[in-house]
């Protein structure tokens, strides 16, 4: 089978899965050639639960949140009856949008003609249609697309029937234990971009073999002797005991435990005693990405947690920075003639593999050839 034409073709060593001891890194054109841009839309982005929003933005009838996946204009409505949904924000007239920010309304109007549409996507209101002819609003309601929750973060998915979204996440509240994640407040978002490939940054994260180089003050916060990473089915954990001395996150004389959770493709969990940070990061081209940071809590709202959330971001500001820079270095190592392939620290890059090894079979899946169909018996 061939790939479609935006698609890159790729030799099958280059998408074997070789243990981390012995694997090269993935090659540099997968990071800065425009058809691995246009091959993950659809292999990865396209094919992977995304998240998208919080439950308490869709909480009461007609609240709604509006998203991008995989290029896709998305729209998450809470129904009269209660039902969470998912559609693409593209009105069935000539395309419009439904929404372009988060909102409520009683029903879903397009911006572009006035076109109307119930909660659950059905189209309602058909301003001036009156002469068309073999026009039936039944056939025109909105494309839904699969939504799913889990501990209060909504997720989307483009594909058909996928797996529930807790499936993905598997394992990871047992291991955490009474940190029970719903349970946090919502209190801050703050968007990064970096002018690097999405993999660049997402790379970068699963490895603490930079921090004493990149980042020498939150190196002081986290302990490396005790340092780890773990892999599991669709995610990988890094973990760290940690003191948090001189910093925001100080654990007054006592040790707790950093948790890094990184879930294959793009979201990033981090929680640190009281905190929870997602990290979502997306795709903007082939050579930029966004990285958006939710900030929650568990007790939200008081003036002191509202300067503890002041510290906390001032303090990952500085760390995102000193990211920023490092990537947008890489990203141009990675598009030099000097540089194709490297190695991995197996003992530091574990992360930084099993993502990669998620990447390949995600972009394997993408081109096996579709099962061969049977020819109609007469
Ligand atoms: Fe929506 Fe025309 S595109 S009403």
């Amino acid at each position: 089978m061939h790939p479609p034409a935006d698609h890159p073709s790729i030799p099958a060593a280059d998408l074997k899965v070789v243990p981390v001891e012995r694997s090269d890194t993935i090659p540099s054109s997968w990071y800065v050639d425009p058809r691995f841009h246009a091959l993950e839309r659809d292999a990865v982005f396209g094919a992977n639960w995304q998240l998208v929003g919080r439950l308490d933005q869709v909480e009461r009838p007609g609240q709604f949140l509006v998203g991008t996946v995989a290029d896709e204009p998305i729209i998450v409505v809470r129904g009269k009856d209660g039902a969470l949904r998912a559609f693409f924000n593209v009105c069935r007239h000539r395309g419009g949008p439904l929404a372009f920010c988060d909102g409520q309304a009683s029903a879903l109007r397009c911006q572009y003609h006035g076109w109307t549409y119930l909660l659950d996507g059905s189209l309602r209101g058909v301003p001036q249609m009156d002469r068309s002819e073999l026009f039936d609003k039944k056939d025109f309601g909105l494309t839904p697309v699969a939504v799913d929750t889990w501990e209060g973060l909504v997720f989307v998915h483009l594909g058909p029937k996928p797996a529930p979204v807790a499936r993905t996440f598997a394992g990871i509240l047992e291991r955490i234990g009474p940190r029970a994640l719903a349970g946090m407040q919502f209190a801050r978002r703050v968007n990064y971009e970096v002018a690097c490939n999405w993999k660049v940054y997402v790379d970068n994260y699963l490895e603490g073999y930079h921090v004493p180089f990149v980042h020498p003050e939150l190196a002081t916060l986290l302990d490396y002797a005790g340092y780890t990473t773990e892999t599991f089915d669709r995610y990988s954990l890094q973990s760290s005991p940690m003191t948090g001395e001189g910093s925001p996150y100080d654990t007054a004389g006592g040790t707790a435990t950093a948790y890094y959770y990184f879930v294959f493709p793009n979201v990033m969990l981090n929680i640190l005693p009281g905190r929870l940070q997602t990290n979502v990061v997306q795709p903007l081209g082939p050579d930029r990405c966004r990285v958006v940071f939710d900030y929650f809590y568990q007790r939200a709202g008081s003036a002191a947690l509202e300067a503890q959330v002041e510290a906390d971001v001032a303090y990952s500001d500085k760390v995102q920075e000193e990211d920023r820079e490092i990537c947008e270095h890489v990203q141009r190592g990675l598009s030099s003639r000097a540089y194709d392939r490297g190695r991995f620290s197996p003992e530091m890059e574990a992360g930084v593999h099993h993502f990669q090894k998620l990447l390949k079979q995600a972009y394997a899946a993408r081109m096996k050839p579709a099962p061969r169909r049977r020819r109609p018996t007469k």
